[in-house]
């Protein structure tokens, strides 16, 4: 862990989460980013082989292509093709586009790809569309050697559905099932779609992470709650999670250029708030990516994911294996960068408790 934060020698941009378009061939109901057909294309080509450049004389060594649909991109496989060999490509698909665009030249570029699928047909239909494509898709990846996790994103319309999806993305051959939170973001920005029982959720939530090792899954990752004792620290603690490193080891570069510590500053009525407060960095001003860590944005954030601990965290039994929260999240909730994580009751009731 670093203990000087002023001198960013020992922090570099190790990963970049490239939401490389805001533009969407799909609609979701939910959509955190508002994406759509006519949204923000991102940058130019020639814009786009410059990022590359960069990212090409970093230290980075894993890109998460997100967007938006980054398949929608004209330029996407020469964008992947050009990255130069040893780093690690992630594609965030909705995984319509899959097939047409993967060419077989990139199977052995790409790390992985996740591919979102919310339910059976008629649930991700009424969420999302295109269920048959997505799982045709799916399983030609999986034939072609393409490693494939999968993300369900969790509300109270899809919860009864869970155990059918996780066991149709098991007999696919899925790797990772990512069990993700459902957010008040871009169309959901009034939480339509929303959880519902948030205690119940966690513990079908759980229930199903562990059906889907049973079948086979590798990996399984549950995003968004805090509800740890200490018997859930994991075995091999030495590698646990101490923090999320924003802003240390992180960066995330938006469809317009900005460069953000976290990815949760990327959605616009977040972004709103963020550059209410600082001046946000931009790509094209820098031709070292590592540049950006020396500004205010990324050292306040720095500071607060390696330094110091959240408000309500101070004590508690899950300290040494819990990524405290997003920090974004508290930001963005008014709570400060050091604020109590918002989706964990204990440090919400401990800060309560104070006041
Ligand atoms: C914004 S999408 C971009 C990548 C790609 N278009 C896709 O859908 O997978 C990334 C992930 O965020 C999820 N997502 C979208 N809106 C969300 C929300 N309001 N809260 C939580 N996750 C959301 C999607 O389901 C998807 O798994
Ligand atoms: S969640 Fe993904 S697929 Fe759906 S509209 Fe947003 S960017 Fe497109
Ligand atoms: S109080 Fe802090 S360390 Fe404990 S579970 Fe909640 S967020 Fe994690």
């Amino acid at each position: 862990m670093p203990t000087d934060l002023d001198d960013v020698s020992e922090a570099s941009v190790l990963t970049l989460i490239w939401h490389i378009t805001k533009r969407c061939n799909l609609l979701c109901k939910y959509c955190s980013t508002n994406s759509s057909i006519k949204a923000d294309y991102g940058p130019s080509h020639a814009e786009a082989k410059r990022i590359v450049d960069m990212i090409n004389r970093s230290e980075v060594a894993y890109v998460s292509l997100i967007g938006g649909e980054p398949l929608i991109r004209e330029d996407i496989i020469d964008i992947i093709m050009q990255m130069k060999d040893g780093i690690a490509i992630s594609i965030d698909t909705n995984g319509i586009l899959l097939q047409e665009k993967l060419k077989r030249e990139v199977y052995n570029k790409i790390d992985h790809v996740n591919i979102s699928v919310d339910g059976p047909s008629s649930i991700h239909n009424s969420m999302r569309g295109g269920y048959a494509k997505v799982i045709e898709n799916m399983k030609w990846a999986v034939k072609n050697g393409i490693r494939v996790g999968s993300t369900i994103t969790i509300s109270e319309y899809n919860i009864d559905y869970l155990e059918q999806t996780v066991r149709e993305l098991a007999s696919i051959g899925v790797q990772t099932i990512g069990f993700n939170r459902i957010r008040g973001l871009g169309r959901n920005l009034k939480d339509m779609y929303s959880l519902g029982d948030d205690q119940g959720t966690l513990e079908k939530v759980k229930e199903n992470a562990k059906l889907a090792k049973s079948l086979g899954v590798n990996k399984t990752i549950i995003n968004g709650w805090y509800d740890y004792e200490e018997e859930d620290a994991p075995s091999d603690l030495e590698d646990a999670k101490l923090s999320c490193y924003c802003g240390m080891y992180r960066a995330s570069l938006r469809w317009d250029g900005s460069l953000l510590p976290c990815n949760f500053l990327v959605y616009d009525n977040i972004y709103e708030k963020v550059i209410k407060a600082y001046r946000v960095p931009k790509v094209s001003e820098f031709n070292d990516i590592d540049e950006v860590l020396e500004t205010d944005l990324f050292t306040d954030f720095r500071k607060a994911t390696t330094e110091t601990l959240p408000e309500g965290c101070d004590g508690c039994v899950a300290l040494k294996f819990c990524s405290r929260g997003c920090r974004g999240e508290s930001f963005a909730a008014g709570l400060g960068l050091d604020g109590p994580n918002v989706h964990c009751n204990r440090s919400l009731q401990k800060v309560n408790a104070i006041a």
